[in-house]
C-alpha cells in the first residue's frame, strides 16, 4: 500500500468487535499505517478471543487499547484512556462490529472502552457491520442501525457473501470509506465536480466497435482526488473495470454521443468539468443490424464525425455560466505544446493537460503519466513521469486554487 498523501498524521480509531472478521481488521490496519494514518486500536474483550491486541500493537506501531480502566495512555493527549483516545481524532470506525456492540452504541451504554469512547468522541463515526446474514436482517439490528443513522453515524453497508449478506467488506473498501470522511471538509467541499474517463466505443453491429487505447485510469484518478478534496463527484466513464472512489456516483456509457448526453445533463450547478475521456472523433455512419459478414478482399466503412463534447459544453457555458470551470486532455504525438495551445483556445478551456502518447512509460493503460499543463494565462507547467495519482492531485490542486 502506497502513501496516501490525504492519510498523512490524521488519527484513526479503530473499534474491533468479536467477530471472525476481526482478522480482515488486523489488514485494514496494516494498510492504514501503511498509506499514513496513525491507528489506535480498541479491541473488545471478546475481539480478544479472536485476534490478540499484540498483531495490531506490531501492524500499527502503536500501544493497543483493550481495557477502560487503563491509566497507560502516554501516546494519547489525556492521561484518562477514552478521553484522549477521542481527544483530536479525526475519525472513529468500527469494524466488525457486532450485533451486540451496535444494540451497545443504540443505547448510548458504556461499559467497556470501546462503548464508552463513542460517546466521548467529537469526530464522525463509521461503522461496518458484520454478522450471518439471518441476524443483519433481525428487526432489532436494523432498529439498532436505524438509530445510529439518524444520530449522525454512516453504517457501511455489509457485503453479500455465499449465504446473503453481512460480510463486512474488503480492506479496499473500507480504506475507501475511511479517505471518503477524512477528505469531507477539503478544499473543494460543496463542490459538485463532474469527470470523464476511458475511451468510447462506437458500434458497427451487433459483436463489434471501434475504440482506442484509453484505460480510464486517469479519469478515475481525478475523480478519487476529487473526493480527496471532499467534492461531490460524478463520474461519467466507460468502464466499471477499476475501482470507483467510494462516495462518487458512476455512470456508465459507451458511445460518444451517450457521453454527451451524460455530460450535457449534469452541466446544472457544476464547479469543474475534466474530459479525461478519450473520445471517438469518428463513428460508424451506420451501425448494421445484423453481424457484417466477411465477403470482398477488402472492407471500406463510411464513417461520420462524432459531436466535440467540449464544443458543445462551450456553448452551454457562455449560456448558463456552468460547469464553471472546464479542464481538457490532449492526446499528441508530435509538436505537443503547439497542438495542446490551439485545443486550449479552440474549446474554451480553462487548463488542457497534454501528454505525449508516443512514450511507453507513459500514457495510455499504464499507471504512470508525463504530461504538460497548460493554462488559459500563458503558463506552462511539465511534470515530469508521475503516478497518475499525483498527476490527480495537480490538477485538484489547480482547481481547488481556481475556484477559491
Ligand atoms: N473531446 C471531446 N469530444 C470529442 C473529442 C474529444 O470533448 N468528440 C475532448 C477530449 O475529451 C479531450 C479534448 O477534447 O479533453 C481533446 O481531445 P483530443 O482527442 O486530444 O483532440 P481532438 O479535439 O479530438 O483533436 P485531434 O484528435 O484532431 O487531435
Amino acid at each position: 500500500m502506497s502513501k496516501i498523501a490525504l492519510f498523512s498524521g490524521k488519527r484513526v480509531i479503530l473499534g474491533v468487535c468479536g467477530s471472525i472478521a476481526a482478522y480482515k481488521a488486523a489488514d485494514l490496519t496494516s494498510k492504514l499505517t501503511q498509506a499514513g494514518a496513525l491507528v489506535d486500536v480498541i479491541l473488545t474483550s471478546a475481539a480478544q478471543r479472536f485476534i490478540s491486541p499484540l498483531s495490531f500493537q506490531a501492524l500499527s506501531g502503536r500501544p493497543v487499547y483493550t481495557d477502560m480502566w487503563q491509566a497507560e495512555a502516554r501516546a494519547l493527549p489525556s492521561h484518562i484512556t477514552h478521553i484522549g483516545l477521542a481527544e483530536g481524532a479525526d475519525l472513529m470506525l468500527v469494524a466488525p462490529a457486532t450485533a451486540h456492540s451496535l444494540a451497545k452504541l443504540a443505547a448510548g451504554l458504556a461499559d467497556d472502552l470501546l462503548s464508552l469512547t463513542a460517546l466521548a468522541i467529537s469526530c464522525p463515526l463509521r461503522i461496518a457491520p458484520a454478522m450471518d446474514s439471518g441476524m443483519i436482517d433481525h428487526p432489532a439490528v436494523q432498529a439498532n442501525l436505524e438509530l445510529l443513522r439518524r444520530r449522525g453515524a454512516h453504517v457501511i453497508e455489509p457485503a453479500s457473501g455465499r449465504v446473503g449478506r453481512g460480510r463486512l467488506p474488503e480492506t479496499p473498501e473500507l480504506i475507501g470509506q475511511v479517505r471518503r470522511v477524512l477528505g469531507l471538509d477539503g478544499e473543494l467541499a460543496g463542490h459538485k465536480l463532474l469527470v470523464t474517463a476511458g475511451g468510447t466505443r462506437e458500434a458497427l453491429d451487433p459483436v463489434r466497435f471501434i475504440t482506442n487505447r484509453s484505460s480510464g485510469k486517469q479519469g478515475y484518478a481525478i475523480a478519487q482526488a476529487a473526493v480527496d478534496a471532499g467534492a461531490e463527484v460524478t463520474l461519467i466513464a466507460t468502464t466499471d473495470q477499476l475501482p470507483l472512489p467510494a462516495g462518487a456516483s458512476l455512470e456508465l456509457v459507451e458511445s460518444a454521443e451517450e457521453m454527451k448526453r451524460a455530460v450535457l445533463a449534469h452541466l446544472a450547478d457544476c464547479s469543474a468539468l475534466i474530459m479525461a475521456a478519450a473520445v471517438a472523433d469518428y463513428q460508424p455512419r451506420a451501425i448494421s443490424p445484423q453481424k457484417i459478414k466477411k465477403s470482398d478482399q477488402s472492407l471500406t466503412l463510411p464513417l461520420a464525425r462524432t459531436a466535440d463534447i467540449l464544443l458543445e459544453v462551450k456553448q452551454k457555458r457562455a449560456e448558463t455560466g456552468y460547469p464553471m470551470l472546464v479542464v481538457g486532455f490532449a492526446a499528441e504525438s508530435e509538436n505537443l505544446v503547439e497542438n495542446a495551445s490551439g485545443k486550449l483556445q479552440s474549446k474554451g478551456l480553462d487548463l488542457l493537460v497534454a501528454n505525449d502518447i508516443t512514450a511507453d512509460d507513459a500514457g495510455f493503460a499504464v499507471d504512470s503519466n508525463r504530461v504538460v499543463v497548460l493554462d488559459m494565462d500563458g503558463g506552462l507547467r511539465a511534470i515530469d513521469r508521475t503516478s497518475k495519482a499525483n498527476i490527480g492531485a495537480y490538477i485538484i490542486e489547480r482547481l481547488g486554487g481556481l475556484l477559491a
